[in-house]
């Protein structure tokens, strides 16, 4: 197979899209020019995925773990997928959360196969031409990042990277975007981590963050440059400061297809707990009053998505804004206080001061209290039996990550309510038994919402990202929940079926998409239908005709 315009037997084996290792065929290998160059057996998919999973399962480490499926990503995609989709459970906090945090931290010292587009600010007036280096023509989705607020670990520089090709792989695995269409970016407008300008491997630029102009010029060049390189392409800001995270949003968010996930997925999530805890009661969202332990970013986010949500059952914004209080370390917000920043003031009440959160809650009589404070231990005893005193079934979410900074823990929840707590958290709990009955503790994981918005989008080819979307996203995440897992107290969905659960959400909201006038896609008939169509799915094809370089 040596024609001029064949793929030679070592570019099939290193290009991680064509390469089945083991797994290929003895007519592949006599075709492709391959015999010889693979151990002879031949080895299924299913057993190669065990083969890893083994591998896996040998490493006591999870950054090790993490280096091993990076690797294989690099090596073998199909059988990455394929792995990480056998069990999503088990290995997403291994390709994304928590693990990815460390792997950010560590980039410049495991530095192994490149993924994505790094655009230096170097580049400046250039960025069209390095994004046209990248080898796909149609890319659908970009993850981008500054690396400035990685997680809660702050600013990573060129190592937050590994953010955005985490965040992508959970698109592919958890809702089926396919992975070809697929890019993650990093833009290098330098770091202020002193340990990491001062570290001799450090990769990215050895310079100070750019700010101001030069930034929005920047930012600007990249934005352009997407939309007339990938007309059809959505932006998903990750991880940015949050300065720049709220503006950006705001700049473009009716001009293009862009999205941040930090903001309203965080909000969605939260929104699709209350959906499935009103599952159980059987209430509606515009009877709820909430009180918020934090008033920052989180805070502010679900309270104003869980507003225009009341709003659509009809309450006016200022009955919704009355449902959503938020108390913050000085207190309850209340309109005579003088040190509310301009995004917390329409939340504040026309109300007395209150000092005490437990006194909030006699004052207020909320049916839930949602935790975003960043501290330990605020919904005590007090707390969560006053909450338990006014509601047969207090809405408690402790969403304080990481575990560590949880305002309470599931057992602590069921223990002071009695059992009667709808629970659920930032991180994950084990499951609490109480008085003989086994609760299963859900864990707000923006992951159930933005892999399905993502396919939403990539099969509607929408044009913009709007709010409306994500509050669909929320119910339908809820509708997701099985009356078994509700009677065990869980108002998530489990993560093991997540695929399942997110081609459904995806089907909503891109039949919503079709509704407002946002896609760009022609209708199909049937929406479930066309997602499974689009969707990835992790396999190896028949015989490829490797011979026409596509
Ligand atoms: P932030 O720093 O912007 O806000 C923290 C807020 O808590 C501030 O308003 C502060 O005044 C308040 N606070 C601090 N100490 C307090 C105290 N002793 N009593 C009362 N209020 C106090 O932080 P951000 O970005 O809003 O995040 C908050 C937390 O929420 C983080 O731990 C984050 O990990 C978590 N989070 C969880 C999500 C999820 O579970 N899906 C989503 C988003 C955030």
């Amino acid at each position: 197979m040596s024609t001029s315009n064949a793929l030679t037997a070592r570019q099939i084996l290193q290009d991680p899209r064509r390469n089945r290792g083991t797994s290929f065929s003895q007519e592949e290998r006599r075709r492709y020019g391959l015999e010889g160059l693979l151990p002879p057996a031949v080895l299924p998919l299913d057993r190669q995925i065990a083969r890893v999973k083994a591998e896996v399962a040998a490493l006591d480490n999870d950054l090790q773990k993490y280096l091993l499926l990076s690797d294989l990503q690099a090596r073998n995609d199909t059988l990455f997928y394929a792995t990480v989709m056998s069990d999503p459970a088990q290995f997403m906090p291994i390709v994304y959360t928590p693990t990815v945090g460390e792997a950010c931290q560590k980039f410049d010292h495991i530095f192994r196969a490149t993924r994505g587009v790094y655009l230096p600010i170097t580049a400046r007036g250039r960025v069209d031409e390095l994004l046209a280096n990248w080898p796909v023509e149609d890319v659908r989705f970009i993850v981008v990042t500054d690396g400035e607020r990685i997680l809660g670990l702050g600013d990573l520089g060129v190592g937050g990277m590994g953010i955005p090709i985490g965040k992508l792989a959970l698109y592919t695995a958890c809702a089926g975007v396919p992975p070809e269409v697929c890019l993650p970016v990093m833009l290098d407008v330098g770091t202020n981590n002193q340990a990491l300008l001062d570290d001799p491997l450090y990769l990215g630029l050895r310079r100070r963050r750019v700010r101001g102009e030069q930034y929005d010029a920047f930012l600007a060049e990249f934005v352009e440059a997407v939309q007339a390189r990938f007309p059809k392409c959505c932006i998903q800001w990750e991880d940015f400061a949050n300065f720049n995270a709220v503006s950006l949003l705001a700049r473009y968010r009716d001009r293009i297809c862009t999205y941040n996930d930090d903001i309203q997925g965080t909000a969605a999530i939260a929104l699709a707990g209350i959906y499935g805890g009103l599952r159980i009661t059987g209430q509606k969202l515009s009877e709820q009053r909430f009180l918020f332990l934090g008033a920052g970013a989180a805070a502010t986010g679900i309270a104003g998505l869980i507003t225009q949500a009341m709003m659509q059952e009809g309450l006016s914004r200022e009955q919704a804004l009355q449902r959503t209080a938020l108390f913050d370390v000085n207190g309850l917000l209340v309109s005579s206080r003088d040190d509310l920043a301009d995004f917390q003031r329409p939340f504040a009440l026309d109300h007395a001061p209150v000092d005490r959160f437990v006194d909030a809650i006699q004052a207020l009589r909320p049916t839930g209290i949602i935790g975003v404070s960043t501290v330990p231990h605020l919904f005590d005893k007090d707390v969560i039996e006053a909450m338990s005193a006014l509601n047969e079934r207090p809405i408690i979410f402790p969403y304080s990550n990481p575990t560590s900074r949880s305002e309470c823990t599931a057992e602590e929840a069921y223990r002071w309510s009695d059992g009667r707590a709808i629970f659920a958290s930032g991180s994950p709990f084990a499951p609490v038994t109480f008085n003989g009955r086994t609760f299963v503790p859900g864990q707000g994981n923006n992951v159930y919402i933005f892999p399905a918005l993502g396919m939403a989008i990539y099969a509607t080819e929408a044009t913009r990202v709007t709010d409306e979307m994500f509050i669909v996203a929320a119910q339908a995440v809820a509708e997701q929940v099985s009356a078994a897992d509700l009677e065990k107290g869980l108002i998530y969905p489990p993560q093991q079926s997540i695929l399942e659960a997110s081609l459904r959400v995806a089907t909503r909201v891109a039949n919503f998409i079709h509704d407002r006038g946002f896609a760009r896609a022609s209708r199909p008939a049937d929406m479930a239908a066309h997602i499974r169509a689009c969707a990835y799915r992790p396999d190896y094809p028949g015989i490829v005709d490797f011979s026409v370089a596509a």
